[in-house]
């Protein structure tokens, strides 16, 4: 008889978050990986995913286990996996292809790009998470992870979305005719994803202010100095204004998810400039904007705002790499944005608590 384990499920149509007890499960394909999760992070995904505003049960099923942003030790693997063996440590990707056949994007392996919409995510759209003991993978959607960044490495799948925004917006750079000058840049909000924006941006060499609610003197203001990025708190200046003391920037990466503060973004910009939208803002959000103003910049400046979601295969390694680089910069800031670290029967509470930068789940793996 198979053992038994637990996960955290949320079931929307009964309006409840709670620990369920399923069947531990088996390998079963030639290509398939038994995890062992390790470490989950939660985020504010997960927070509109329990609060029913996001994310859907796989079909047929009435419950969705939640968990995305993954660390776990290889426990099997299927008799056709390569690249990875049993004690690896990995971090699952989050989203899998469409099945149709006339999506590009999805064919050639990069489902973050998906044209139907008709994809999946793991612990969020159609398909089961992560906040378990024990979860299948398919080798393909495993990135292996240097052991020497165990301390941090639940950090990679937010780091895989920083990472893409930063590459998106470099080839958008990249465009301009001319060699630009020294870079500035703008992060726009201070939650795991502002943070390592900000520390993308100083390790890719920009000038970097972050700009958010908390005030001057708290502990992400402190930490944000701590990379050798300023601080702006929008207690004390008005985003509108913001500019007319830090100046203007190449580079803003939005993390926010506020509509006021993402169609705000562009008029902080200089000529040639471009915003990375990331934050998901819910559906029918008003905000009053000057729209004439910033579409008259956009065209007279050459600037670009774009949107950004999820990740492929090349950001994570590209997440792995940066991370490996924060560890050389700025160690104790990237350890210090793991808030804490708590056990499955704490999930819920963490979830609704929202105190920190990044919680985390902490799984043990259970002996032979
Ligand atoms: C995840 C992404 C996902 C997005 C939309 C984010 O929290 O990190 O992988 O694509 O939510 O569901």
């Amino acid at each position: 008889m198979n053992r038994r384990m637990q996960a955290l499920a949320v079931f929307p149509a009964k309006k409840s978050v709670q620990l369920v007890d399923i069947p531990e499960p088996q390998l079963q394909d030639a290509t398939g990986v038994l995890l062992g999760v390790r470490e989950v992070g939660l985020c504010g995904t997960d927070r509109e995913i329990i609060s029913f505003e996001h994310g859907s049960p796989p079909p047929g099923s009435d419950r969705l286990i939640l968990g995305h942003e993954s660390l776990a030790e290889v426990v099997e693997v299927g008799p056709s996996v390569r690249r990875l063996s049993p004690g690896d440590l990995v971090v699952a990707m989050v989203r899998r292809p469409c099945p149709h056949p006339e999506c590009r994007p999805c064919r050639a392996g990069r489902s973050d790009f998906c044209v139907t919409g008709h994809f999946t995510e793991r612990g969020i759209k159609e398909a089961d998470g992560f906040l378990t003991e024990y979860a299948l993978d398919d080798e393909e959607y495993l990135v292996k992870v240097p052991k020497p960044l165990v301390d941090v490495a639940v950090l990679l799948e937010p780091l895989s979305v920083v990472a893409k925004a930063v590459v998106q917006a470099r080839a958008i750079l990249d465009r301009l005719p001319y060699e630009p000058g020294p870079q500035r840049g703008l992060v726009l909000g201070a939650g795991p994803i502002g943070l390592l924006g900000a520390m993308a941006l100083i390790a890719h060499g920009y000038e970097t202010v972050v700009y958010s609610r908390e005030p001057e003197g708290g502990d992400k203001s402190k930490l944000v100095h701590s990379l050798g990025a300023s601080y702006v708190s929008a207690a004390s200046q008005p985003l509108e204004t913001l500019t007319e003391t830090t100046g203007e920037f190449d580079l803003i990466l939005e993390a926010v998810g506020f509509a006021p503060v993402m169609m705000a973004a562009s008029r902080l910009l200089r000529a040639n400039g471009v915003v990375a939208l990331t934050g998901i803002p819910a559906e029918g959000a008003a905000a009053d904007i000057d729209v004439g103003g910033a579409l008259r910049d956009l065209v007279l400046k050459n600037q670009v705002v774009f949107g950004t979601v999820n990740a492929g295969r090349s950001d994570f390694l590209s997440a792995i790499q940066q991370l490996e680089q924060f560890m050389t910069l700025f160690p104790e800031s990237t350890r210090k944005l793991i808030t804490h670290r708590r056990p499955l029967s704490e999930a819920a509470r963490m979830l609704t608590q929202r105190d920190g930068i990044k919680n985390v789940v902490q799984l043990g793996l259970r002996e032979a």
